[in-house]
């Protein structure tokens, strides 16, 4: 899919905190839903509950601090938004969702996962459909990810090597990284290919160099005199030394 004339891509986020989501109207985002480039809609877990206390939680087999999340409610869930659950797979029609071609990819963000990476960002930009199942608690009942898997693509990723208290701040991460890449998103169709994670023409990635702008000198720190020659060769060769430099000094693991 390329073009602004595209089908947005469509993302469902499945949360206890719905109203933790307001953030994705706003700035360029906000835009974007707007002018119809992505179309992302939010759904209160707690819908699919059954007892009068609408619970989710509950405490974990084998012992151990905290709670988890049970998986009936997430179940219920997933096979209503995402659609293709074995009962309904057959017969009843499903709303739009489950008309989609192929079933969308689910997202579970957890500290436990594989590192989300740009590449990744790059790869959902250009999937269909999107699910994301943030938890709260210690996490989501593992069996929740291993019933979807049996349906759709199931990516359980972490954003960094830290623990948050939930996976809503994840899951709003993740969107804008995939959302800025979709074509029509940022007024400057160049700027995603020249930026820091993304592979160069010789498969290196690399971050950014440091960049300038006016004035020329402020506070008595001058701009790197290349920049100013006009001379396009001699800056991308200043420019690819000074991001060899900065990702020597701040990530020689991507440089391995
Ligand atoms: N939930 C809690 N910590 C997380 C992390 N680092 N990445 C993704 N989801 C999380």
């Amino acid at each position: 899919m390329t073009g602004a004339d595209a089908a947005p891509l469509r993302i469902d986020v499945i949360t206890i905190f719905p109203a933790y989501f307001s953030v994705l109207e706003v700035s360029l985002l906000g835009k974007a839903r707007e002018r119809g480039l992505v179309d992302v809609r939010v759904h209160d877990l707690r819908n699919w509950t059954e007892d009068v206390h609408r619970t989710v939680d509950d405490s974990p087999y084998g012992g151990g601090p905290g709670m988890l999340m049970r998986p009936e409610p997430w179940g219920k869930a997933i096979d209503e938004v995402a659609g293709g659950a074995p009962q309904e797979a057959e017969g009843r029609a499903l709303d739009d969702v489950a008309g989609a071609s192929s079933p969308p990819r689910l997202v579970i963000p957890t500290p436990s996962g594989r590192l989300f990476t740009q590449q990744d960002a790059v790869a959902w930009a250009q999937d269909e459909r999107l699910v994301f199942a943030p938890a709260r608690y210690e996490g989501i009942d593992a069996r929740v990810a291993a019933d979807a898997s049996r349906r759709m693509p199931v990516e359980e990723v972490s954003i960094g090597d830290y623990v948050l208290a939930g996976g809503e701040a994840a899951v709003v991460v993740m969107i804008e990284a995939i959302a800025r890449l979709l074509p029509g998103f940022m007024g400057n169709a160049e700027s995603p290919v020249t930026e820091s994670f993304t592979p160069d023409a010789g498969g290196a990635a690399l971050l950014e160099a440091p960049a300038y702008t006016r004035p020329a000198s402020w506070r008595g720190l001058d701009v790197p005199e290349v920049l100013l020659s006009g001379d396009h060769a001699a800056v991308a060769r200043w420019r690819e030394e000074a991001a060899r430099r900065r990702t020597a000094q701040y990530r020689p693991d991507l440089l391995d």
